[in-house]
């Protein structure tokens, strides 16, 4: 843990982020280095029939842009449901998330699908690619929903399959790729409306320890080429080497976070 020296106690964290969402208007646009992604003070409370069960608490988490972000915790202490509230999947039952200065509960239904579909990437534990497209086809899904014109949309998904090394796989169904291989398909997939951040939730959890470590691997060569940024759920602390962040989180809330110093 020598590379993470800057233990950040969460208290201090979440006190200072509740002040800014008080007295700042999270509507005020975006301006070049301020947080790509913030997600201020967010509670998500289910019910489990009538009783309350609060699966993120009073959390607020402020990603920058081209951050590589490791968010690790115990099984059902809140990662899932914290990356789907980030990314728009889920609403808050408190609190707010922004995007590039877009306040998420702006946003009607049809307003949040679009901003997921333009702005955000997302990579699943398993892969989730439609089994009766081609590889290729899969990457031109989200440029065609968008409208990109057919030719941009062959040129980029050819580029991303490249990025990804999968050129020579790409009228392949994924029936016939492995594990490793669907999931890079997934992850150019997640790149095709080039996203302002890509969220992974549990990306290698269904991998065997190469295949994970070649996909994280992956995200960060695009992290550090292209300045992708990169919010990833994960169960492996050996990942934490790679990430520029890694916060911990316990029963619903961040009890640590730990910064790279550069
Ligand atoms: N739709 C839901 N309805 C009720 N409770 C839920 C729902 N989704 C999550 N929870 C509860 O919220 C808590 C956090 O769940 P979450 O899936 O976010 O955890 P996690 O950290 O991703 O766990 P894992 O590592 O096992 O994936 C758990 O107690 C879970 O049972
Ligand atoms: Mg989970």
């Amino acid at each position: 843990m020598s590379q993470l020296p800057r233990d950040v106690p969460a208290s201090h964290y979440q006190s200072a982020a509740q002040r800014r969402l008080q007295r700042t208007r999270v509507d005020a646009p975006y301006r070049p280095g301020d947080p790509i992604l913030r997600g201020l003070n967010l509670t998500k409370r289910f019910l489990m029939g009538t009783a309350p069960v609060y699966a993120v608490r009073q959390t607020t988490l402020e990603i920058k842009p081209g951050e590589f972000v490791l968010v690790v915790g115990p099984s059902g202490c809140g990662k899932t449901t914290l990356l789907n509230l980030l990314g728009g999947l889920d609403r808050p039952t408190f609190g707010e998330v922004v995007l590039e200065g877009q306040p998420y509960s702006k946003l009607d239904e049809n307003g949040l699908a679009r901003l997921r579909r333009n702005k955000v990437g997302f990579v699943f534990q398993f892969f989730n690619l439609l089994t009766d497209l081609t590889a290729e086809e899969n990457v031109m899904l989200p440029m065609q929903l968008v409208g990109l014109s057919p030719a941009k949309t062959r040129a980029r998904a050819a580029e991303l399959l490249a990025a990804v090394g999968m050129a020579e796989r790409a009228a392949h169904s994924p029936f016939e790729l492995s594990g490793g291989e669907q999931q890079r398909i997934a992850v150019a997939r997640a790149l095709a409306n080039s996203p302002t951040v890509v969220l992974a939730d549990e990306p290698t959890g269904n991998l065997d320890r190469k295949s994970g470590t070649e996909i994280i691997g992956l995200f960060r060569r695009l992290n550090r080429e292209f300045h992708q940024t990169f919010v990833v759920v994960s169960h492996d602390l050996s990942f934490t080497e790679h990430a520029d962040r890694v916060v911990h989180m316990e029963d619903g809330q961040i009890v640590k976070v730990e910064a790279k110093t550069a």
